[in-house]
């Protein structure tokens, strides 16, 4: 039986690194949120006038140049206000003084709509991901069938290492992701699948893991992600 919730979500895939932008509706209200405006924002602004809502808010996963690129084009056409994390703010050195700098564990009001966010730092220092019911937008954090890249500036593998161990345990199965880009055979996933085939959620050790992201994985796999078997993310090394 499918839970009724007070939003629908819009994907857009945008720009030469195939971006996911979400267009979040509050079915009630009217309201609707952008999550990382950047490449083509007159087709964000076309797909909210289709709907008929109005952009009120904007939310960043992340300060990386492809998913903030049309902040300003958005804020020049409707006023939004921006949504991050503190820690990402204080990281890229922008935004610093808005009013809704978040930490993880916030709340944000879309009319009739809760989105929670999340703090989960590995990619950059404060990368978000946004859960709306069953629903994770992840931007950078988790793709289908893989994860962000930690070798960036602020980067950080430990971190990338605790914070997919505490969606995996935080989260049920059922949850659907909603990645930052389309790397992988599919659009989108649930927590469960990710679990069985996504080589980035198979460590226990930590050690193996920073071996895997930081030096093994990019040699050994290419996009789009499929599922990888437990067990089989890093053979005979
Ligand atoms: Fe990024």
């Amino acid at each position: 039986m499918s839970e009724t919730v007070p939003f629908s979500i819009h994907a857009l895939e945008l720009g030469p690194m195939e971006n996911f932008v979400y267009l979040i509706e509050d079915t009630a209200s009217g309201r609707a949120a952008v999550v990382d405006p950047a490449w083509e924002v007159p087709r964000v602004l076309d797909l909210a006038g289709q709907h008929g809502v109005r952009i009120t808010d904007i939310l960043l996963t992340h300060s990386h140049h492809d998913h903030i690129n049309g902040i300003e084009e958005v804020l020049q056409a409707q006023d939004a206000q921006l949504h991050l994390l503190k820690e990402e703010a204080q990281f890229w050195g922008s935004y610093l003084d808005i009013p809704t700098l978040h930490h993880g564990g916030d709340r944000i009001a879309l009319g009739d709509t809760e989105i929670e966010v999340l703090h989960t730092p590995g990619h950059t220092p404060g990368s978000a991901c946004y859960r709306l019911a069953d629903q994770l937008i992840t931007g950078d954090t988790l793709f289908v069938f893989g994860c962000g890249r930690c070798d960036l500036r602020g980067g950080d593998p430990e971190q990338m290492f605790s914070t997919l161990k505490d969606l995996e345990h935080n989260l049920p199965d059922s949850t659907v992701i909603l990645p930052g880009h389309n790397y992988a055979e599919k659009s989108t996933s649930t927590l469960k699948e990710q679990r069985e085939g996504n080589p980035f959620m198979h460590f226990d050790d930590q050690g193996r893991f920073l071996h895997y992201r930081m030096f093994y994985h990019d040699k050994h796999r290419d996009s789009p992600y499929g599922p990888v078997c437990k067990g089989h993310e890093m053979p005979a090394d």
